[in-house]
């Protein structure tokens, strides 16, 4: 865990008096456009690049920090050459950090003080990854305006979230902070999480801004290797990457945060098209790009620029608008305007767009506004507990249910508990975990003992997974010797009529800088989970991780399998709620599962090839020791009862410029229980300017059955879209033959066909 908290305290606290100030600037002119000129007006050039530089509030760093110590933040603090800190926490300390600034400085102008809330404040919802794969899009935005709330409680008004960046590579440690493969389904998290932070009014104190990141790639770090080059062509960056942030652009995200790779040989951080042209220019979106954490002067080491002076002048050109922690805007952007090097009103620009953030925050009007400490008495924890459980268990995707050993029979007596996740409350909250406690989640044990059923519970540990110390900063050890509590283990599964096992990976193992060569259970637990097998059989695992893993042989051998993610503060409540059947499971895999992680990327949107299949020889695309796909795909989860997908018809065969055309599937529950079934369109453009994807994600629908019930699904196909990047590049629909798929995922599917003209 950061300390932020206490370091913070003690730089911040006990500086500075108590009067209460207001800023200076009179808010007398309406228009916020105007309102903003005027301050601009008023500002020295230092005081222009001042508003350009964001502080880290404590001396515990996620990277690289800039050279600048205490004293100096301090002293540009009470100059007002700071325009906002980061990881300043508690309304105390962000109030003595603001009166430090509007108290001492000529200009007066408020600081916004940003943290990574990623899933949860202090009640901490699943890891974005999971909670994605509830596919609600509701529970997205509600979890996202209850972050809001608990963290404005803390002073703390910007969220450095959602994280929209595509990833198709579990290898990649930060697969877990985001939505996963898909550009659709990421694209509509992406506005509800801005929804549910920001809500209709920025300036109301119990929304706060969010931030939509990394701009642009990161996701698909070359091997999966965090912070590595992107090699990627103009129609995947168009097509792929791009869309979710258009998204978030549209729906008014307040900033947006840049990133720390390079986009084929130009750090994205000094791309000058990404952001002054592309987001900027043509999608003339009005917010402030903050740059990732050091990410202008790390164009040093990418070998882009020569210094820090050089960095800035990149950066600032580029279109980068707030330095986070690098050093470099300090470093270098009043020299380059006094020597001409750069415009200023390139730093005009950038100094408009963080003032008329703040404008909208209604900060002006009230500097201390998100610095109620009366509002964390009227913030309902309770409420909000019940909500993580209740997005938790929606969450939840069932992988594997053989033999109906799920939900667990009120006729089962005796269940042995064994793993080492099983009694675990830390790795439930995940990594990313802002202020939610160390060991505060409910595990999985827990979870059982707290709900009344018949069967009497033995626990056993087995192995241990991770050893020694365990923090956000260092590699996480991973025991590979000690096998004492394996015999025990054994013996309690010999003696039981049901076995749950819970493995996976240590919250530590996925996040920032945690990228893995091996993505399968590691340590000692496979070697454990075959002993358990030996002597029984009926087996149902818990796999409890923050990306997809290599689980083949348990895919093979166990009956079955529970994706659980790390689900937060109520997991193991809403684990025994699935387990039981309290819930009857409706997640569904929003990334791909691979057999082997030398399939890594893998993804279900790939293309075609000009091989795809051969049945005499080996000359196509596959590999030779391994079956194509994934063991399990994009779209995937099963339920205790079943869906049964009638005739899909289609309103027209033919779809003319500007039309639109009704697809409708019947879904009926053909099983003996209620369940919630996620309907999922696919489409694929057959012959295009460019090569298409076989498939992709273009609408879902969930439908609540009742056994025995059949409801009639409807999608509306309009030419919207058919759109694309392609050889115009434009996003234009082309006439041509398309196939529509309906299933409940991504490979399942039941397909029509029709033309479109224009
Ligand atoms: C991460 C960002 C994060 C920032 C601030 C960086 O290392 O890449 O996602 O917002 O740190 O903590």
């Amino acid at each position: 865990m950061r300390k932020y908290f206490l370091i913070i305290s003690s730089f911040i606290l006990g500086t500075l008096g108590s009067t209460a100030q207001n800023s200076g600037i009179q808010s007398t002119v309406k228009d916020v456009e105007t309102k903003v000129d005027s301050v601009l007006n008023l500002m020295t050039l230092e005081e222009k690049v001042g508003q350009m530089i964001q502080y880290n509030g404590s001396w515990d760093l996620t990277g690289p920090a800039s050279e600048v110590g205490n004293k100096e933040k301090e002293d540009r603090l009470k100059k007002g050459l700071v325009g906002s800190m980061l990881n300043v926490l508690s309304v105390e300390a962000t109030e003595k950090a603001q009166r430090m600034n509007m108290e001492n400085s000529r200009i007066k102008i408020p600081l916004i003080f940003g943290y990574d809330v990623i899933h949860g404040y202090k009640t901490i919802f699943p890891v974005p990854l999971g909670e994605t794969a509830s596919w609600d899009l509701e529970a997205a935005q509600e979890s996202a305006r209850i972050a809001a709330l608990e963290s404005v409680a803390q002073g703390v008004n910007w969220t450095f979230s959602p994280m929209i960046d595509i990833s198709r590579d579990a290898r990649w440690g930060r697969i877990m902070e985001g939505s996963g493969e898909d550009t659709y389904l990421t694209s509509k998290i992406a506005v509800a999480k801005i929804n549910g932070y920001q809500g209709d009014d920025l300036s109301d104190p119990k929304t706060i801004a969010a931030t939509a990141k990394h701009f642009a790639g990161y996701g698909l770090a070359e091997g999966g290797r965090d912070y590595n080059a992107v090699n990627i062509g103009k129609y995947e960056l168009h097509n792929v990457v791009l869309p979710p942030f258009k998204a978030a652009a549209d729906a008014g995200v307040a900033t947006f945060m840049n990133s720390f790779n390079t986009i084929d040989g130009i750090p994205a951080t000094g791309s000058k098209s990404l952001q002054r042209d592309l987001l900027k220019g043509k999608w003339d979106w009005q917010g402030f790009i903050v740059s990732d954490w050091g990410s202008i002067s790390e164009m040093i080491p990418h070998g882009f620029a020569r210094d820090k002076i050089h960095a800035a002048e990149i950066a600032v050109i580029a279109g980068s608008d707030m330095d986070m922690e690098g050093g470099a805007y300090e470093a270098g952007l009043e020299q380059l305007v006094k020597e001409g090097k750069i415009d200023e009103g390139l730093i005009n620009e950038a100094v408009k767009r963080i003032l008329r953030v703040k404008f909208k925050m209604g900060l002006f009007e009230d500097p201390y506004k998100y610095m109620n400490a009366n509002l964390e008495n009227e913030v309902p924890y309770d409420e909000h507990r019940k909500t993580a459980r209740d997005i938790a268990k929606k969450s939840i995707v069932l992988l594997k249910n053989e033999n109906d050993l799920l939900p667990i029979k009120s006729s089962v007596k005796k269940i042995a508990v064994i793993g080492p996740l099983a009694d675990d409350k830390d790795t439930p909250i995940g990594n990313w975990r802002a202020q939610g406690e160390t060991n505060s989640a409910v595990s999985v044990l827990e979870g059982l003992k707290n709900t009344e059923f018949n069967s009497k519970i033995t626990y056993a540990k087995g192995v241990a997974l991770g050893q020694g110390e365990r923090s956000f900063l260092m590699p996480l050890e991973i025991n590979k010797t000690d096998r004492s509590g394996i015999p025990d283990a054994v013996a309690k599964a010999k003696d039981a009529e049901l076995v749950i096992m819970v493995l996976g990976e240590d919250a530590f193992q996925s996040g920032e800088g945690r990228s893995q060569a091996n993505i399968g259970l590691a340590g000692l637990q496979l070697e454990l989970l075959k002993e358990v097998q030996k002597v029984n059989k009926n087996i149902v695992l818990v796999l409890m991780n923050g990306r997809p893993m290599e689980i083949t042989w348990a895919a093979e051998n166990i009956p079955a399998i529970v994706e659980v993610w790390q689900l937060g503060t109520e997991s193991g409540n809403a684990i025994a709620d699935v387990l039981l059947g309290k819930y009857n499971p409706s997640g569904k895999l929003p990334v791909s599962f691979p057999r082997a992680v030398g399939q890594e990327p893998l993804y279900y949107n790939r293309m075609n090839t000009g091989r795809p299949a051969n049945d005499l020889h080996v000359t196509y695309s596959h590999y030779t020791d391994i079956t194509n796909g994934p063991l399990y795909p994009f779209g995937f989860g099963l339920s205790y009862t079943t869906f049964n997908y009638g005739d899909v018809s289609l309103s027209s065969e033919e779809l003319s410029e500007g039309g639109s055309l009704t697809l409708s599937v019947p879904v009926t529950n053909s099983g003996d229980v209620k369940g919630k079934e996620v309907v999922q369109l696919y489409l694929h453009d057959l012959v295009a300017s460019v090569a298409r994807p076989i498939k992709e994600l273009k609408g879902f629908k969930m439908v609540e059955l009742a056994p025995g019930e059949t409801k009639t699904i409807e999608f509306i196909i309009s030419e919207e879209m058919l759109k694309f990047y392609g050889a115009s590049e434009k996003w234009e629909a082309e006439p041509g033959e398309f196939k529509l798929m309906v299933g409940g995922n991504s490979e399942e599917l039941k397909t029509v066909k029709f033309n479109y003209n224009k």
